[in-house]
């Protein structure tokens, strides 16, 4: 067996004057200049409801990016027997064609879809141009290009022993019935792994984006149909997540689901599977990355300049809203002032605005859900005794959902802005006293459920190996001297632990294993 080897996609500097900035933002005023209407994509049909819901940028919300057509649960009904009827021509190709639509996918994504796939998640969800492609550009092609070569070599797999007369096969299935992704608004990396990681498998997939990504969603779409994804293997509709589940978790067809996002989703829909249990042909694939609260644990021989710098980019990049951001921080007493005094350097120099101005480095949160659950944690701050805001604090919605980069110290290392996941542009600072970082070892493992990301900085070797131990179980993706963030697909496989998930490794050959059901055969001659 032979794939192309991966090599993770070059990140394109949009500096001034360059081709790739002038192309972007000619896609920018192109997008923002028509009002697009949005179909489901069913089967072989575009479906189109009548029952119309508009799209905004976070950064400006009374501009209307265009519709989008919302179904009911009759429309998930249709998504899943199209899955169905789609799922034998699918799964009985040589899997070489299917990798071949997936690494066209990368292609097109890599050179002519580039701009606009860019152009949507900087409009949609109001990331900068270098956030966009990060996310929309380089990790969704490298999670295309990486899953094709673990699929290969899932294939290639060395067969079980054989005797004379007998041989033995492990042939890998698809599973049986249909994959339910399930995607958030944040990355749209995520959103298009989700789908196409099952369907590589052989799979064919319902897949319900969050109402905030449609409009990035959409282009993705586009691009599998042009890469050559049959009609029918994924089916893209856009229905409430409780409609949405009530209809998939009763399905006897129901085979597993692809989730990424909140904790308090994915618990509720653990639940309802296991009530459903005995309706299911097979156990079904429970696959969810969540929740977290990423750390950041400076020990007293760290770098200051180096520790502000990890939280500054760890913090508030994406505004906060990235799974993987840091957004509590232990930090020794006799660096505090200097990782202090960095800090707000940096965070002086930082522009806050609308993504289509490139100087903008903070730019809106989502929507206004999350606007008002990030202020009110940010007023809390503000009236409690004992916590201080020394940076930010305010916040504006009238154009755009704005917050400024807060940051929060509190003297109490359970004060809630040290437990709770806000995803937003939030961080919390404890000072410990600098000889106390065993102590405090404790504190960050058990402060917080979630086990996602996490980072220590330190010159001591004997306090990395220390932290490393004691924090074993604290994070699934564990960063020394550097910020929590900034995972790259083929290099740090992605997931967390505990509340914050599954752990199948976003972009591995643990993941894609979760998509096949292996059928042993002996024959005997
Ligand atoms: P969310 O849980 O609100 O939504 C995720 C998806 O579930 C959306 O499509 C939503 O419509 C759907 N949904 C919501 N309620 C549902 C229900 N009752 N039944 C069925 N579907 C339902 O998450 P979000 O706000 O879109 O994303 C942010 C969250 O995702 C954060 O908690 C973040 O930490 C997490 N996240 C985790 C990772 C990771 O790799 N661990 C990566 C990205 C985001
Ligand atoms: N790959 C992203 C990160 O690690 C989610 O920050």
């Amino acid at each position: 067996f032979n794939v192309p080897t991966p090599v993770n996609e070059p990140v394109k500097s949009y500096a001034p004057g360059s081709p790739e900035r002038k192309e972007l933002q000619a896609m920018l005023v192109e997008l923002r200049s028509k009002q697009i209407d949005v179909p489901m994509y069913i089967g072989n049909e575009e479906v189109r409801t009548g029952n119309t819901r508009p799209m905004s940028p976070p950064h400006d919300h009374q501009h209307i990016l265009g519709h989008f057509h919302e179904g009911d649960a009759s429309h998930v009904e249709q998504a899943i027997n199209a899955a169905l009827g789609a799922k034998e021509a699918w799964e009985s190709l040589a899997w070489e064609q299917r990798a071949a639509i997936f690494l066209k996918a990368a292609d097109l994504i890599s050179g002519p879809y580039r701009a606009k796939i860019n152009a949507a998640t900087m409009l949609g969800q109001s990331k900068n141009a270098m956030q966009a492609e990060i996310d929309a550009a380089c990790e969704f092609i490298d999670f295309l290009r990486f899953n094709v070569k673990y699929m290969c070599e899932i294939y290639a797999q060395q067969p079980p022993v054989s005797g004379n007369g007998v041989w033995n096969r492990l042939e890998q299935r698809p599973l049986e019935g249909f994959v339910f992704a399930l995607t958030p608004f944040n990355f749209t990396a995520i959103a298009g792994n989700l789908p196409t990681s099952a369907a590589m498998m052989g799979n064919t997939v319902v897949w319900k984006p969050a109402y905030t990504q449609i409009y990035s969603a959409q282009v993705l779409m586009e691009i599998f149909k042009e890469a050559g994804v049959p009609d029918g293997v994924i089916n893209l509709v856009y229905v409430d997540g409780p409609t949405a589940g009530e209809v998939i978790f009763k399905h006897p067809d129901f085979s597993g689901i692809h989730f990424t996002g909140s904790t308090g989703v994915f618990q509720h829909i653990w639940k309802t599977v296991g009530e459903n249990i005995k309706r299911y042909k097979s156990y079904p694939r429970i696959v969810g990355e969540t929740g977290g609260k990423d750390f950041v644990l400076a020990h007293k021989s760290a770098d200051a300049k180096a520790v502000a710098v990890g939280l500054v980019r760890g913090a508030f990049e994406y505004q906060g809203q990235k799974c993987s951001a840091a957004s509590r921080a232990y930090i020794p007493s006799n660096l505090w002032e200097d990782v202090k005094k960095y800090m707000l350097e940096d965070l002086a120099s930082m522009k806050m605005g609308g993504t289509e101005d490139f100087t903008n480095f903070i730019n809106a949160v989502i929507d206004e859900k999350s606007f008002d659950k990030i202020a009110k944690y940010i007023e809390n701050a503000k009236s409690t005794p004992g916590v201080e805001i020394i940076a930010g604090g305010n916040y504006n919605k009238s154009k755009g959902y704005f917050i400024e980069p807060t940051v929060i110290l509190t003297q109490d290392p359970m004060y809630t802005t040290m437990c709770e996941e806000i995803f937003g542009p939030v961080l919390t600072i404890y000072v410990y006293h600098e000889e106390h970082f065993e102590t405090v070892l404790d504190l960050v493992d058990q402060t917080s459920p979630y086990a996602l990301t996490g980072a220590v900085f330190s010159q001591d070797r004997y306090a990395i190996e220390l932290a490393t131990q004691k924090l074993r179980n604290a994070a699934g993706n564990f960063y020394i001297n550097d910020k929590p963030t900034g995972a790259v697909v083929g290099q740090q496989p992605f997931g967390g632990a505990r509340a914050s998930g599954t752990n199948d490794k976003a972009g591995s050959m643990i993941n894609l294993l979760r998509w096949v059901s292996p059928r042993t055969i002996k024959e005997t001659f």
